[in-house]
């Protein structure tokens, strides 16, 4: 049995970490891939995913989100995915053609006209489902749930707070989480226990092939650019956490991770917390559960997974 699903992302070094476990699992039936501005601006990131997907032989429809978040200014993390987004290493021009259906249409067609609910999985800022929702709130039913990679229930990487996702566009995030659409959140709780170490990159790049050359060569880089931001995990020195292939993890090997059904909200404004996820875990404030929050991961496993996919698409 298949699983279907709809990737939402923004390439983004771990974007395409997660994208390679995807295409390395035939049980996951990738509907559709979209693409956001985030790590990269809209136009280098709809590129990425072109030309990683083609890179990897798979065909699949990859379609062109929104340019902007809602209302703030775009920030980017250059500093962290390269100028590039992908630790500058380049790959072959694509093959695929962008979709001629815009992503929020592609992603409204693709739910209703299926037969079956999809999980959608969100590695970026949550502009594309926030837009979706409000455009046509008619998907949500065909939507089984939303694996998303955001937020943080304690600290943040972009502001003491606040996470880099739903810090660039918290009135999306918002929309999403008030959906009523159930959401597993690998937030930062999660994917900072979710890392390589630098001996297992090294291992990785033994594997010899093209792909685990490059694989290995962004992980370095994003080692690297993440050690001189506030995007590395308090403590560490030589490696690096895996955010986005959580979103991914969860949907092939839920029992990988444990987490609790709370309640959260966002934070819209506010002069030091815009972009912070409220996690409610002590129930405070009597609001229903809307999403549950991922706190522990079995790393061996999670690791284990990881190699397997890069191996398993070295040899494709
Ligand atoms: C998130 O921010 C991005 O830089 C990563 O791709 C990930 O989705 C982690 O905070
Ligand atoms: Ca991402």
């Amino acid at each position: 049995m298949t699983i279907p699903v709809i990737i939402d992302c923004d390439p983004g070094i771990d974007d395409v970490m997660a994208l390679t476990l995807a295409f390395a699992h035939p049980e996951l039936d990738i509907k559709l891939i979209t693409t956001e501005p985030g790590n990269q601006t809209q136009e280098k990131t709809i590129h990425n995913a072109l030309t990683f997907t083609s890179y990897m032989k798979k065909n699949i429809e990859i379609a062109r989100g929104l340019d902007k978040p809602f209302f703030r200014k775009l920030e980017i993390a250059d500093k962290v995915h390269g100028e590039n987004g992908l630790g500058n290493v380049e790959f072959p021009e694509p093959t695929i053609q962008v979709s001629n259906r815009p992503a929020i249409e592609a992603m409204k067609e693709t739910l209703l006209s299926s037969d079956e609910q999809i999980i959608l999985i969100a590695t970026g800022p949550l502009t594309n489902v926030g837009a979706l929702l409000l455009a046509h709130p008619e998907v949500k039913s065909k939507i089984k749930y939303i694996s998303y990679m955001g937020g943080a229930a304690v600290g943040g990487n972009m502001s003491p707070t606040a996470e880099f996702n739903v810090y660039v566009d918290p009135h999306a995030a918002d929309i999403v989480f008030r959906s009523g659409i159930p959401i597993v959140m690998s937030g930062l709780d999660v994917t900072h226990k979710a890392y390589v170490t630098i001996e297992e990159i090294n291992e990785m790049e033994a594997i010899g092939s093209d792909f685990a050359s490059k694989v290995s060569q962004m992980l370095r880089f994003y080692i690297h650019s993440a050690k001189q931001t506030a995007f590395h995990a308090p403590n560490f020195e030589n490696q690096i956490h895996l955010h986005d292939l959580c979103a991914v993890s969860y949907v092939l090997t839920p029992e990988l991770f444990e987490g609790d059904n709370c309640h959260v909200a966002v934070e819209l404004e506010g002069k030091y917390t815009a972009g912070t996820t409220i996690v409610d875990y002590a129930q405070q404030t009597g609001l229903p559960h809307n999403v549950k929050v991922l706190h522990t991961i079995n790393r061996e496993k999670f690791v284990e997974q990881f190699f397997h996919a890069v191996k398993q698409m070295s040899a494709d």
